[in-house]
């Protein structure tokens, strides 16, 4: 496989796990809507892929058009799209080593290996990324955010609650601190932050302190012992309704171990910035604190921003993008029903119309 040098300003590299962009292969006829099965032998479901796909297609019809998926995963998105656009280079990014070798196999499996190029990175490096493998500015940028189903599967990961594990939670093992740090380190008030701001957990404060109590006798190595105390600290009443509630825990956890809310502010405008004219961005988040920030990355740049007490619009004050879809788009029953992981999905998409001034 040919190396890419992307080497950063502060002296960081890229780990570019593909092929350099090629010329094309020839046209594949048709393909599967939702993929070739996976390495363990399920099919793999991408979200809402029918819309994310018609979305993006006006952009990815050119020649030569470059899209940057910046969550490839197993490829889902990737496959269908590039099956439907016979011209279109993706690059894909995932700061999972492990998704990307999966990934490789399945866009080799598929036959579309000479039109990846695979990068290891975290997607708030996807302007660098642009610049150094498309020459800067591309046709689309694509984000299904979170963590997939397969990191969800592998119970050693510790992402799933369902089941005892080690309490890891990093999508990039090989860098950055493992869940059980966060507990067993972090003063109460930090972890109280955590679990209220990225949890939305309301006994945030208890749980906090039952954990600072409880590794003082030994520190937390597994998740079972962590979703018995998150049991114990909540009220048996609120036990009772809302599902599991270590479900807010771990999604706290997990923001704060891979960073992910800070990643992605920096992310949805760096993608912005990096698309032509006719480019277009597409996000699926899974839940209001990701939909946020991508709503608030994009609302103000498909905005005039000429001064408000002006009776005319200033020239050179026109928004930059428009949206494609009014506010966030939700799953129909049936795709719930297709694909379960949908049900939270929300998708919000925007168009370059001109370019800064
Ligand atoms: C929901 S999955 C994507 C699934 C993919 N669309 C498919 O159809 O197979 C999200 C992927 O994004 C990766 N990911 C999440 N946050 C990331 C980040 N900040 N930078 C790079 N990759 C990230 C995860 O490791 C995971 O593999």
């Amino acid at each position: 496989m040919d190396q890419h040098d992307t080497s950063r300003e502060d002296g960081k590299r890229h780990r570019p796990q593909g092929q350099q962009r090629q010329p094309p292969m020839a046209p594949r006829a048709g393909g599967p809507a939702s993929g070739p099965p996976d390495s363990l032998g399920k099919i793999h479901v991408p979200v809402l892929a029918g819309r994310v796909c018609e979305l993006l297609a006006p952009a990815l019809n050119r020649p030569g058009a470059v899209l940057v998926d910046a969550t490839l995963g197993m490829a889902g998105h990737t496959i269908r799209l590039l099956t439907e656009h016979p011209g279109l280079h993706v690059i894909g990014l995932d700061r999972d080593p492990v998704a990307l070798d999966i990934a490789a196999r399945r866009i080799g499996g598929a036959g579309f290996t000479d039109r990846v190029a695979l990068v290891h990175a975290v997607y708030d490096e996807i302007g660098l990324v642009a610049t150094d493998l498309a020459g800067g500015a591309v046709a689309g940028a694509f984000f299904d955010l979170g963590v997939s189903s397969l990191q969800l599967d592998e119970v050693d990961r510790g992402f799933a609650y369902a089941q005892d594990a080690p309490l890891d939670m990093r999508m990039d093992p090989t860098t950055g601190q493992p869940a059980s740090e966060v507990l067993n380190t972090y003063p109460a008030a930090a972890l109280t932050r955590i679990l209220r701001e990225y949890g939305e957990e309301r006994f945030a404060p208890r749980i906090a302190a039952a954990v600072v109590r409880e590794r003082e006798r030994a520190p937390f190595s597994s998740s079972a012992r962590l979703v018995e105390l998150i049991r114990d600290s909540i009220p048996a009443a609120t036990r009772r309704t809302g599902g599991n509630p270590a479900k807010r825990t771990f999604q706290a956890l997990r923001i704060e171990v891979n960073d992910e809310l800070r990643v992605l502010e920096r992310a949805i405008p760096a993608a912005m910035d990096h698309l032509r004219i006719g480019g277009r961005l597409v996000v699926l988040s899974y839940h209001s604190l990701e939909d946020r920030i991508v709503k608030r990355a994009i609302t103000p740049r498909t905005l005039n921003t000429s001064p408000l007490d002006l009776p005319v619009d200033l020239p050179g004050h026109e928004p930059e993008f428009r949206l494609l879809v009014r506010g966030m788009q939700t799953p129909t029953d049936e795709e719930i029903t297709e694909n379960p992981r949908a049900a939270s999905a929300r998708l919000r998409a925007a168009e370059r119309i001109r370019r800064a001034a």
